[in-house]
């Protein structure tokens, strides 16, 4: 009797490999026509998640297009693609894909969804709805003002505790305590105090660079998201009653929600304001407020330390940008340049364009479902159901469309007279890409973004000179799906030159 038992749950336990090594070869047959990794085809262990945990997104996904081609696999369902064409297609709002299970991984709680975390596209529609009026700043007031503020703070930062000491800084950290108070002060009405006391308030950047791995695997894994619920996993995550790091946000986040709603409801111009008048409910506002500030802060704050990094190391760039800065220059110090007259300024717009280019912030695979009935794109069949993300920084240096020096940092590739208009309409719409595009998948703090970037390169180098105190190894920088950047060492002189008055 006991051996035939033990004969049946053997006879189960082959059945069950045997069922699943079928499904994985059918899995693996229906992509095979697409090249890759050799093992990427049979499990997300052989690329995706050596890939997540490597540091190097850029550089797994280089290497992989480099040998491969324009549309790789690199997963059992996952394809990946620097043809930004087929890209700007699938991203399109008429176009029929749609999120993949992939973005549950960037709940910030995992029982609630915020917009960036949303599958539902209807859902995701309504919200974006409702959430881009405050965003865009039509309905919100002192936008520009909230941002000059911190561009203001940062300078004084500096000054006062650096450059009249004569002492260096990271300006890895620097960057991101800017980026932060901006998000901060344009959500909650204040900043949080990351420039004013010159620390990392509630260890909030630490805390999220050590989280930074664990997202990058629930992005492959989106099912383990639902497991974090079990009351085992749950006292591990971070909740709104912490002293520090994300759990920390959710409190003021709540807090910050309370206040705009009940009898004694605080009604003010601001984006919280926006957002409750075009009917987000508390519970959706307690969301969105942390993910504002994960997708707003660490994102800006790599633009702005890999321009700075990429003009403080090119002395022609660096002489051209200071030149056109001087052009609109003198005027007080206490002053901040006004978005219109930087918006109008062709090289700083340049050097804008060519650090985004250069190092997209935001290295996600974002993919998207192809749609069913499949799709097909250059003769390469798409099968229905399959996923397809985008190797971002691939994307942006494909020599057709940037030229043979796409991998140099060259802000004049965006002001060449010599390129046709067709060229360059390419370029910016491929270049634009780095924010995601149209009324469906297009960042919703790109304005905010552009601006907080263009004030804080013009400010920088209106009034200093850096100097790197380690040109050998100027930072740490590793990428999960964002970049972690610090130990980025800088010295800075205040310009001997008529640029402040
Ligand atoms: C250089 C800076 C930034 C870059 C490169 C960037 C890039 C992106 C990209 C590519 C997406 C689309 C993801 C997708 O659906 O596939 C996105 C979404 C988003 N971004 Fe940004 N972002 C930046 C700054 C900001 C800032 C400053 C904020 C907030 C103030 C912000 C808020 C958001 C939000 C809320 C979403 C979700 C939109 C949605 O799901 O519909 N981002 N961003």
């Amino acid at each position: 009797m006991l051996s035939e038992n033990r004969s049946l749950v053997q006879c189960l336990g082959l059945l069950l490999v045997v069922t699943f090594l079928i499904r994985r070869l059918r899995q693996w047959q229906r992509l095979r026509h697409i090249p890759g990794p050799p093992l990427a085809g049979f499990s997300r262990l052989f690329w995706l998640v050596p890939m997540a945990r490597s540091g190097d997104l850029p550089g797994w996904m280089r290497v992989a297009e480099q040998k491969y081609g324009r549309i790789v696999r690199v997963g059992p369902n996952m394809l990946m693609t620097t043809d930004w064409k087929l890209w700007r297609r699938i991203m399109s709002a008429r176009s029929r894909y749609v999120r993949a299970e992939r973005f549950k991984g960037f709940r910030l709680d995992p029982t609630k969804d915020h917009v960036l975390s949303l599958t539902d596209e209807r859902e995701h529609s309504r919200l974006r709805t409702i959430m881009i009026h405050g965003y865009s700043g039509k309905e919100v007031e002192g936008v520009e003002e909230k941002v000059d503020h911190e561009v203001l703070s940062l300078v004084d930062l500096l000054e006062s505790r650096y450059i009249s000491q004569n002492k260096i800084f990271d300006f890895g950290r620097k960057a991101q305590y800017f980026t932060t108070d901006v998000v901060a002060h344009i959500t909650f009405g204040r900043p949080l105090g990351f420039l004013a006391t010159d620390s990392d308030v509630y260890n909030y950047i630490s805390i999220i660079e050590k989280q930074l791995p664990v997202i990058g695997m629930m992005l492959n894994y989106p099912g383990f998201v639902k497991l974090l619920n079990w009351p085992i996993f749950n006292r591990l995550l971070p909740k709104a009653e912490d002293e520090s790091g994300m759990g920390k946000l959710m409190g003021l986040a709540k807090e910050a929600a309370a206040e705009r709603f009940g009898p004694n409801k605080k009604v003010q111009k601001d984006m919280l304001g926006s957002f409750v008048a075009r009917g987000l409910t508390q519970d959706e506002v307690e969301a969105e407020i942390p993910l504002q500030l994960l997708a707003g802060s660490d994102t800006t704050a790599t633009a702005i330390r890999t321009t700075v990094l990429l003009v403080t190391t090119n002395p022609r760039v660096l002489r051209k940008l200071q030149a056109e800065i001087d052009s609109v220059a003198p005027y007080p110090k206490d002053q901040v340049i006004r978005d219109e007259t930087a918006k109008a300024l062709p090289y700083l717009n340049a050097v804008v364009k060519e650090g985004l280019r250069w190092a997209p912030p935001g290295v996600d695979l974002s993919a998207k479902v192809v749609p069913p009935g499949g799709d097909e794109w250059e003769g390469v069949v798409l099968p229905a159901g399959a996923e397809i993300g985008w190797n971002a920084t691939g994307l942006m240096r494909v020599p057709e469309l940037f030229g043979d020096d796409a991998d140099h940092f060259r802000p004049e590739r965006w002001t060449d007279p010599n390129t046709s208009p067709e060229k360059r309409k390419d370029m910016e719409t491929a270049g634009d890409l780095v924010f995601g595009v149209g009324s469906r998948y297009q960042c919703l703090g790109r304005t905010i973004a552009l601006m907080e970037i263009r004030k804080a390169i013009f400010e920088l180098y209106r009034r200093y000179e850096f100097e790197v105190i380690h040109p050998d190894k100027p930072w740490l920088s590793r990428c999960w799906n964002v970049y972690e950047q610090h130990e980025f060492w800088v010295k800075a002189y205040t310009r001997d030159s008529a640029s402040t008055a």
